[in-house]
């Protein structure tokens, strides 16, 4: 069985640690957060078709010095096609009913589960479900008791929502579902091709799930993730290789070769590889971007230092995201100077 993993797009709300990498590549607990997806797959999964089209160099690099277990195959868009496109676009790799997963998600999610379910039902397409309170960043679904979908509406807003059940972003699929999607335009599976095959064939299911999901879209969820994934592996701090600590480090994860000096505390917070904290920092809710440097007694609370960047001395932060150097060409962003207030 084949799985499409959408991994496509800037990631731009993970800025600035995505002007560096694929948003797919973005460490949680140190392993890639793709990673963490391919080892959710079934058994019967052989072969991964990795759908991306930006920094696609890294993502080829990093699968050809790391074995998943799987057969990987990372088809470049060249341009952004839509979560619709770039499943046409991978079509030539398709041979029988598939899967497609969202790749900016962890959860609980056992897709044999899924598939039975959508076997049993003579379904064409299959989605997660999850329940969530505030449904209008989502795709929601209006899912009968039999988990019949009758409607599904993109980003609704919370008046228009059909219910509270989102699509947690992982489909079964029919290889017929490939027929509804146009080659080489830019298609929303959500907006467009899942109303069309509620309102053609009416096979189209949603699958509940209990346990845990998690959208890493924003900063703020990928740290919460970090926590939430240590809390469940009953670990208070992940450590890479070669570190040296002098400091106190509390739910929180940090790479290889990182220094922390003494009377420095760390407190919800990720700190990326080959990283220098001198002495009596504080850091709570950060990200500290790869072969960075932060001064003695800085104090750095919710911000993000994207990678090779330096705060000298004393410097002190709150809610701020640092980049200092060019944006890379091409790179959609909205921001003045050198500082993005969010
Ligand atoms: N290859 C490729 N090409 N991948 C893409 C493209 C593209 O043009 N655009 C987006 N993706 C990938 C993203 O990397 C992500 O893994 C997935 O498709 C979904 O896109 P997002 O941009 O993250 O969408 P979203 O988070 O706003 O909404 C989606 O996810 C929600 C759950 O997290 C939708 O599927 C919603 O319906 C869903 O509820
Ligand atoms: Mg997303």
């Amino acid at each position: 069985m084949e799985a499409i993993m959408l991994a496509g797009g800037f990631g731009t709300r993970l800025r600035p640690l995505t002007y560096t990498r694929a948003k797919s590549l973005l460490p949680i607990l140190n392993k890639p957060m793709i990673v963490h997806l391919i080892e959710t797959l079934p058994d019967e999964v052989n072969k991964v078709i990795l759908a991306v089209n930006y920094r696609n160099d890294q993502i080829e690099k990093y699968f050809k010095e790391h074995d998943c277990g799987k057969e990987i195959i990372v088809n470049d868009e060249s341009k952004p096609l839509g979560t619709g496109g770039a499943v046409k676009f991978a079509e030539k790799h398709i041979s029988e009913r598939f899967l497609v997963l969202n790749s900016d998600v962890i959860c609980s999610l056992n897709l044999s589960d899924m598939i039975k379910f959508h076997i049993k039902n003579q379904s064409m397409s299959t989605i997660s479900l999850w329940p969530v309170e505030n449904v209008s960043e989502f795709g929601v679904a209006d899912v009968k008791e039999n988990g019949n979908i009758v409607d599904f509406v993109e980003k609704p807003k919370a008046e228009d929502a059909p219910s509270e059940f989102i699509n947690a972003g992982a489909y079964c699929l029919e290889p017929d579902i490939l027929d509804y999607i146009d080659t080489g335009r830019l298609i929303s599976m959500e907006k467009e091709i899942f109303p069309q095959i509620i309102k053609d064939t009416g096979r189209f299911y949603g699958f509940k799930f209990e346990g845990y999901w998690m959208d890493i879209g924003r900063i703020t969820s990928y740290i919460e993730a970090h926590k939430f994934l240590m809390q469940k592996k009953k670990i208070d701090i992940c450590k890479g290789d070669n570190c040296e600590i002098y400091g106190i480090l509390k739910e929180s994860c940090i790479g290889n070769n990182v220094y922390i000096g003494k009377g420095s505390k760390l407190n919800s917070t990720i700190v990326y590889d080959n990283v220098v904290i001198n002495d009596n920092v504080n850091l709570t809710g950060c990200v500290v971007g790869e072969n960075c440097k932060i001064g003695s007694f800085s104090d750095l609370k919710n911000s993000v230092l994207g990678d090779n960047e330096i705060a000298e001395e004393e410097t002190i932060l709150d809610n701020k995201v640092i980049w200092s150097q060019p944006i890379p060409k091409g790179y959609p962003d909205k921001q003045i100077g050198n500082v993005i207030e969010e």
